[in-house]
């Protein structure tokens, strides 16, 4: 990300987020950004996901400048290279746990039931494939929304508080296998956090404040 702004209009009165903001995340890193709530943390993850496009600025993912994509293409940009774990899961209510989780195999057109079931297996919702969001406790659905952005194997996944519903000892579980899922070459990580437990699978941390990126101290802010 160079020079990255993005501001919401509030009223009549415009907040501003992320004021040039500049971002390198190299493949094979994983990135901790910390920083207090409301400082921007969500919104960055969601224009790294393109999902969201800002004011002015540059995201250029894999060497393309995605503001310059048309939408079809960042769709499939979105599909095939990005796994993204929302702060608040994003779960389709009218689909079952197995089929949430392989929704991304399916825009992919990738035929694998066997990935669904192995994923969820390692994330112990293994046994919840059949149900649906609405039956599930929240740490099991923030289980059930990592596996579906690890299962296409993306080379870049965002996840937003990936830990925050759950307990230390399966948070512990599920931080091994987002560090083990992307221990691949190539993959790049970028977790937003509070979390020093969930910083600490991470090379390297970043504090968000005053809409830029800093080095965070070695004692992160909780
Ligand atoms: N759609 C929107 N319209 C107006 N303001 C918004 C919108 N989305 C976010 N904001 C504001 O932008 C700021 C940053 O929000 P953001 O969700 O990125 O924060 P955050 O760092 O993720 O916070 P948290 O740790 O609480 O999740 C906040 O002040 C928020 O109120
Ligand atoms: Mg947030």
């Amino acid at each position: 990300m160079r020079r990255v702004a993005r501001s919401y209009l509030s009223g009549n009165r415009r907040v501003r987020v992320l004021e040039d903001l500049d971002l390198d995340l190299p493949a094979g890193q994983r990135l901790a950004i910390m920083g207090r709530s409301g400082s921007g943390k969500t919104t960055l993850l969601h224009l790294a996901g393109v999902m969201d496009t800002p004011d002015s600025g540059e995201i250029r993912i894999a060497g393309r400048a995605v503001q310059d994509l048309g939408e079809p293409f960042r769709t499939r940009l979105r599909a095939r290279e990005i796994g993204l774990v929302f702060q608040d899961f994003n779960l389709m209510d009218s689909l079952s746990v197995a089929d949430n989780i392989g929704l991304p195999l399916w825009l992919n057109g990738i035929r694998d039931s066997g990935r669904v079931g192995r994923l969820a297996e390692q994330l112990a919702v293994g046994d919840l494939l059949a149900r649906y969001p609405w039956q599930l406790s929240g740490g099991e659905k923030q289980r059930v929304a990592i596996a579906r952005a690890l299962v296409h194997r993306p080379r870049l996944v965002l996840a937003d508080e990936p830990t925050g519903a759950l307990d230390e000892e399966t948070a512990a579980d599920v931080l091994a296998l987002l560090a083990q899922a992307t221990d691949e070459a190539g993959v790049a990580v970028l977790v937003v956090t509070h979390s020093e437990q969930a910083a600490g699978i991470c090379n390297r941390r970043l504090l968000l404040a005053t809409g830029r990126l800093q080095e965070a101290p070695a004692v992160a802010v909780k």
